[in-house]
């Protein structure tokens, strides 16, 4: 596996060959490893960055303290079959300041994580399209557990038209339910148990949807109160349309998604609901 940190010596080592691509903030967990395992299957070469994203972070969030682990991380992606690791330095990535950005539409990205991380977005879909730039992948790899990151880049690379399959990879879970995510280990002892609850809260609301209830805004505040109730501070709890995030409406599919502050940090969840939610008795299509 080779590690570079240089745009030269990237594109040297590719030399146009097709590769399957996995971007990352680095301190990697087994749900980075299974993406890298999905881009492995698509063929070529599997590349990864490891790149934290100023531009990304409100002035307030923790990029400073944002954990980097280049070492351990490497040994993790060359254990997981990647090919080459793309883990350039702030100038190398930003050699000047990155005056032109990508604002993504505000109907998808200012809502839910836009709404409560406003420029979130618009410094993901820069760097993205920057690193897609540098690697010019076939294919890229991003994890649901980032529903609406998810969602933001694949709509950027079909108005775009970028030549490039976006793959969606499961969430990993921890035995309890607890999404993997990089902060989760910023969770204390009792944190740590405590933060199941949030994956608890969107089980609860997914089973409430799925018997047929269809008051959501009613669903979706006892979800925020139970959490709120247990010391969290939920920013939302949201019953939502897959296809767009939009409210829901009867026979969509739905997803549930959730944000909420277990202390100073701040953890994110969905589950996408397995079947459409019911339409009431004695109406029909
Ligand atoms: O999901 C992440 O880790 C980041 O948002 C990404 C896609 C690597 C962009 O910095």
């Amino acid at each position: 596996m080779h590690v570079i940190h240089t745009l030269a010596e990237l594109r040297q080592a590719l030399a146009g060959s097709p590769s399957a691509f996995v971007p990352t903030m680095g301190n990697l967990h087994a749900g980075h490893l299974s993406l890298v395992a999905q881009a492995r299957q698509f063929g070529g070469l599997v590349v990864a960055s490891i790149f934290v994203n100023r531009l990304q972070f409100a002035p307030h969030e923790d990029f400073d303290t944002y954990p980097r682990t280049l070492a351990r991380d490497c040994e993790l992606l060359q254990g997981a079959g990647c090919d080459i690791v793309f883990a350039p330095n702030e100038s190398e990535l930003y050699p000047e300041p990155q005056g032109y950005k990508l604002v993504p539409p505000p109907d998808l990205a200012d809502l839910l994580e836009g709404h409560f991380r406003p420029g979130f977005f618009t410094g993901v879909c820069t760097v993205v399209l920057k690193l897609f730039n540098c690697v010019q992948p076939a294919a890229a790899v991003f994890g649901k557990k980032d529903y609406q990151q998810l969602m933001v880049i694949s709509r950027m690379v079909q108005q775009l038209a970028l030549p490039i399959a976006i793959i969606a990879g499961e969430t990993s879970r921890a035995e309890d339910g607890l999404a993997l995510s990089s902060r989760n280990g910023y969770l204390s002892t009792s944190e740590r148990e405590e933060a199941v609850w949030l994956s608890r809260c969107l089980r609860e609301l997914q089973a409430q949807v799925l018997s047929g209830r269809q008051d959501w805004a009613a669903l979706e505040t006892a979800a925020m109160q139970t959490l709120s109730a247990r010391g969290w501070s939920p920013d939302y709890i949201a019953i939502r349309r897959q296809a767009d995030l939009g409210e829901p409406v009867p026979g969509a599919p739905l997803v549930v998604l959730a944000a909420a502050r277990l202390g100073s940090t701040r953890l994110i969840d969905n589950l996408e609901l397995a079947q459409t939610a019911q339409t009431p008795a004695g109406v029909t299509d």
